[in-house]
């Protein structure tokens, strides 16, 4: 069986990243595997990750397309295809795409967001949270769509806000959960469950909802 290929984009630590590679390890990824790791800025902890991990990694610094947006686009495409991705996934990718990058994978981009989507989009979503005074925070985990985290929302996970939390307390407990939910996503797209109408998301054979289920222990997560 020939499986999905994954292209992950990243901008930084890559703990999203290790998770999803970790899940490929273990097993825990379906029928999936990732193929290619791109960053847009060299030097970051993620390539070393994918290095660690063998997998092909390049640097495609956006600063070298001087602000011409369309070319740093076409270069991700164009490396992406080389290599025959199915899927994309954007795991702490600090960049918008657009529509020439999402046309090339009509339906096949997905984010990882640090906030109960339609809350807090864009930047430091754990931020806006905890200043809003929100008491219950977590990850979203959505189609790309030409606007600012405003794809279909795929699988969602929740955490509290506590009294004495800092941005930093507040972030690593989301990150847990974006570590879980991530590579779960990539897996059900894999076996083909994920389906959409329209806005709603239906994951085919789960029973409950992608909301409550990724709170609760499975025997995956014990393994
Ligand atoms: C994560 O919180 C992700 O949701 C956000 O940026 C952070 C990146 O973390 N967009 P990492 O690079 O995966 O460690």
């Amino acid at each position: 069986m020939i499986g999905l290929r994954v292209g992950v984009l990243v901008s930084g630590s890559g703990s999203n990243l290790q998770s999803i590679l970790d899940a490929e390890r273990a097993g825990r990824l379906g029928p999936a595997t990732v193929v290619l790791v791109l960053s847009n800025r060299p030097g970051v902890l993620a390539i070393e990750r994918a290095r660690v991990a063998g997998v092909e990694v390049e640097v495609i610094d956006h600063r070298a397309f001087a602000g011409d947006r369309a070319s740093f686009e076409r270069a991700l495409v164009e490396r992406l295809l080389a290599v025959r991705v199915d899927l994309v996934v954007l795991a702490g990718f600090m960049r918008l795409l657009g529509k020439s990058f999402l046309e090339a994978f009509p339906g096949r981009v997905v984010n990882i967001h640090p906030a109960l989507l339609p809350a807090f989009p864009g930047v430091d979503g754990q931020g806006q949270a905890l200043r809003y005074g929100a008491k219950i925070a977590g990850c979203t985990v959505h189609f790309v769509d030409e606007g600012t985290d405003s794809g279909p929302v795929i699988a969602q996970a929740a955490v509290p806000v506590l009294d004495d939390d800092d941005e930093k307390a507040l972030a690593a407990r989301i990150l847990a959960q974006e570590h879980r939910v991530l590579p779960r996503v990539i897996r059900w797209i894999a076996e083909g469950r994920v389906v959409r109408e329209g806005r709603r998301v239906r994951i085919v054979g789960l029973g409950v909802s992608a909301g409550s289920h990724l709170r609760s222990p499975e025997p995956e997560d014990e393994a």
